[in-house]
Parts: C-alpha cells; sequence; structure tokens
C-alpha cells in the first residue's frame, strides 16, 4: 500500500458523513489517512457541497493532516485509492419514499431494505455498484471495497458473483449496535463477551458467551424478551414483538428486522397507521435530512451533531472505520461483516454472501466457521436467501419473470395478484433508475 492513504466515499454528500469522519479522526493514529475524496452526482452537489465543508472544518478542528477533497468526477476520485467506501442511494431519497408507498397502498409491508421496497432498491443499486466494480479494476486494483450501500447483503453478493471482486466487506449497523447494547444489558464490556452472529444482512441469529467461556444467550433472551428490557437496537424500527417463549426456544437472538418476517400483520398494522397520519420512513427521513443540512450549514459546526442519532444508521462509521483500520493494520479484529460464505453456513451455497461474525485481517475477513441451523432457523434463511439470489440476478439481467420469482417468494408479498401489480407499478415508477428493464 502507497505511504499517502486515500479514502474514497461514494455518496459522499450523505447526510451520515460526518459519522465517517468523525471515526477516521478518532482512529488517526492508527489509520493516518492523508486523502478523503467525497464524491457525489451532480443532483446531490448541493448536499455535497454542505456536507464536505462540515467535514472539512471537523478535519481542521481535530489538527489532523488530511485533505478532504470534494467531486463529481467519480474517475479523478477513484485513481489510486486504497480504500472505497459506497453509500450512495440510487435515485435519492425520492426513490426510497415510492418504495414505501406503493407496497402500502396495496395494503403490503413498504420498507427500505424488506419486502417490495427491498427488491426494488437492489434492483436500482446493484447495475451502478457493478459500475464502479469496473472503474476500480481499472484505476485502483489495490482497492477494497467497503459497502453499505442497502440492501448491504445483496449488494456484496452481486460484487462477489457479478462482479468478480473478492475484496468486498459489505457492513451493517445492526450487529455493532446489538454488541453495544446487549453487553449494557448483561452489565459486562462488549470487549469481555463474544457474540457470534450467523445469517443474512438484516436476518441473522446470534450468540452471547462471555470471558470465562460461559453462554450467556438465555439470560440475554430472558432479559430481554420477557423482562423487556430491550430497547430498540436502531432508530427505525420500534420496540421488539417476538415473544418470549418462541425466542427462548431458538437460544439464539433473531434481529430486529424479523418482527417483519414473524409478525408481519402487526408491523403492517403501524406502518399503514403511520403511513395515514404522517406518511412513511423515508418522508419522516427526508425532515430529519433537512434538518441535518440547515445545522451543517452552520460555519461554527465542527462536530457531529446529536440530531444524527435520529437516523438508523447509528455507529455505522464504527463498523466501517474499525473494518478500515483492521484491514490496514492487519488488526484481526472481530467484527460481523457481509462476506462470502464458503461453507462457514452450511445450509447456504458456498458462493453466497452471508454476514458472519470475521477475523477482519489484512487479507479480509476470517468467518468463524458457525455449522447449521436448526429447522426454525434454517427454513426462513434458506428461502430469503433464495429469494435474494433471484433478485440479484434479475438486477443485473433485467429479466421480468425472475423478478417476478422473487415477488412470489417474498414472504412479505402475500399475494400473488398483488405481487405483478405492485411489480409493475414500481417498474414504471422507477423506469428511469432501471435501465436492465428498459431497453
Ligand atoms: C438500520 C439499518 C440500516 C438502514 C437504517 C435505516 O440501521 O441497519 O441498514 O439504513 O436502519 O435508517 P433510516 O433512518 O434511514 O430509516
Amino acid at each position: 500500500m502507497s505511504k499517502k492513504i486515500k479514502v474514497v466515499t461514494i455518496g459522499g454528500g450523505s447526510s451520515y458523513t460526518p459519522e465517517l469522519v468523525e471515526g477516521f479522526i478518532k482512529r488517526y493514529d492508527e489509520f493516518p489517512i492523508s486523502e478523503l475524496w467525497l464524491v457525489d452526482i451532480e443532483e446531490g452537489r448541493h448536499k455535497l457541497e454542505i456536507v464536505g465543508e462540515m467535514a472539512k472544518r471537523m478535519v481542521e478542528a481535530a489538527g489532523i493532516n488530511c485533505k478532504v477533497y470534494l467531486t463529481l468526477d467519480r474517475r479523478e476520485a477513484l485513481k489510486d485509492a486504497d480504500f472505497v467506501t459506497t453509500q450512495l442511494r440510487v435515485g435519492l431519497l425520492e426513490a426510497r419514499i415510492l418504495d414505501e408507498r406503493i407496497p402500502l397502498s396495496h395494503g403490503l409491508i413498504g420498507q427500505e431494505t424488506n419486502g417490495a421496497g427491498g427488491i426494488f432498491k437492489a434492483l436500482r443499486t446493484i447495475p451502478v455498484i457493478l459500475d464502479i466494480v469496473e472503474e476500480m479494476k481499472e484505476l485502483c486494483p489495490e482497492a477494497w471495497l467497503i459497502n453499505f450501500t442497502n440492501p448491504s447483503g445483496m449488494v456484496t453478493e452481486a460484487v462477489l458473483r457479478y462482479g468478480n471482486w473478492n475484496k468486498v466487506v459489505g457492513l451493517c449497523n445492526i450487529p455493532i449496535n446489538a454488541v453495544y447494547e446487549e453487553a449494557a444489558i448483561l452489565n459486562e464490556k462488549p470487549s469481555d463477551l463474544f457474540f457470534q452472529f450467523a445469517g443474512i444482512n438484516h436476518l441473522h441469529w446470534h450468540t452471547v458467551v462471555d470471558k470465562n467461556g460461559v453462554n450467556r444467550t438465555d439470560e440475554l433472551i430472558k432479559k430481554v424478551y420477557e423482562d423487556g428490557e430491550a430497547n430498540s437496537i436502531v432508530a427505525n424500527i420500534k420496540d421488539n414483538r417476538l415473544i418470549f417463549e418462541q425466542v427462548e426456544n431458538l437460544h439464539m437472538v433473531p434481529c430486529p428486522y424479523h418482527n417483519y418476517y414473524y409478525y408481519t400483520d402487526k408491523m403492517l398494522a403501524e406502518e399503514l397507521e403511520d403511513f395515514k397520519n404522517h406518511g412513511t420512513r423515508a418522508e419522516k427521513v427526508k425532515k430529519i435530512e433537512a434538518e441535518l443540512y440547515e445545522l451543517y450549514k452552520d460555519p461554527d459546526l465542527n462536530y457531529k451533531p446529536k440530531q444524527l442519532e435520529e437516523r438508523g444508521g447509528a455507529r455505522y462509521s464504527d463498523a466501517a472505520c474499525e473494518t478500515i483500520t483492521s484491514i490496514y493494520n492487519d488488526k484481526r479484529t472481530t467484527m460481523t461483516v457481509s462476506t462470502r460464505n464458503n461453507g462457514t453456513i452450511k445450509d447456504l451455497p458456498d458462493d453466497c454472501a452471508v454476514e458472519v461474525t470475521c477475523t477482519l485481517t489484512g487479507k479480509g475477513p476470517i468467518p468463524y466457521n458457525f455449522g447449521s441451523f436448526k429447522p426454525q432457523e434454517r427454513g426462513l434463511l434458506q428461502l430469503m436467501k433464495a429469494m435474494e439470489e433471484l433478485t440479484i440476478e434479475a438486477a443485473v439481467t433485467g429479466d421480468r419473470g425472475t423478478l417476478l420469482q422473487a415477488f412470489m417468494m417474498n414472504p412479505l408479498i402475500t399475494s400473488g395478484d398483488v405481487a405483478k401489480q405492485v411489480m409493475e407499478e414500481l417498474l414504471e415508477a422507477h423506469k428511469k433508475h432501471l435501465p436492465n428493464f428498459f431497453q
């Protein structure tokens, strides 16, 4: 790796960027980043300028020797990069609003990464990420791609399977949030516990063992689900609805997104209520974002404002910056990321992406072996992975038949007739971001 360390962040105008900058500042001793290139597209220019100036102030206030560049020229930015992070949203928040509103208006879950909306986010995003990978092959073939663009697991799998690019790590903040929140519930320091996560992005389960080798999972389940000590792990999903008897029987802790699958009716009823009264989550996020950018405009603001915690992605920079620092220093940190299965979970194909606890080395993530799930987890997991496989294939080929199969399989799309109708409506609504379907 060159002495100069160049990091490129695509989707740099995102309101999350101050999180990322804070993460780099905190780790500067271990990871002396010299250039941070924030890249965006024309439609994101205004945001890039606001957040970019804020990033410059943060770096200056921290007194670190890092230059922040703002650009709309992705190729110029990628040249000789060491790490490329992706946090883009194809079609901006307007597209997410459609992903949520259209299914809801047909009585289906409308959610950023799950159900019909999640499938369409994958269709829009995967071709763009694969273009970035092609540019990386030419302009920075040694670089690592650290992806947190959603749906993070499917995007990572597309890069591995269709981009033929192995230097990719898929990230999400759910595991890191669970580690912090649940260590507190168990009255332990996160570093004194070992969490083993296994599954796929936004659909995984975990166990926890303490430094004496005692399995603390059942104790945690009791505290969280019977005694009601759960705080929501992420801001975008309200407190847990899962019932103690079921989770107790799993002997594993499910992630917050399981609520959508185990309690679809309750989640839908709440979403519809919100939809009727205040609009979708995406519309709420739009308001939070507008407030954040107003704050970021303040020339005296040089630290990450508290309001950013209202977004679901809190702590994502800890995941991202720690991953980068670990790869750079061969630190062998234990982290949960999306990576190639390679036999880690025996119930899933070797070449798919799984989200599992790994040791992060200079050569990338090495998963802790997991083995097999019991039928109660395995069934849902295999169904969802097959659904993801079809979605990724549809994103790459633009094949409507494949897409319809993914829709029919998705447990949150509850009826065939509605599936077809919602699929057609979403295709039409997102036409300009789906060139593979409209050639
Ligand atoms: C969670 C998920 C992220 C997702 C976010 C949405 O944290 O792990 O993948 O991006 O929620 O949050 P938002 O504030 O955009 O609804």
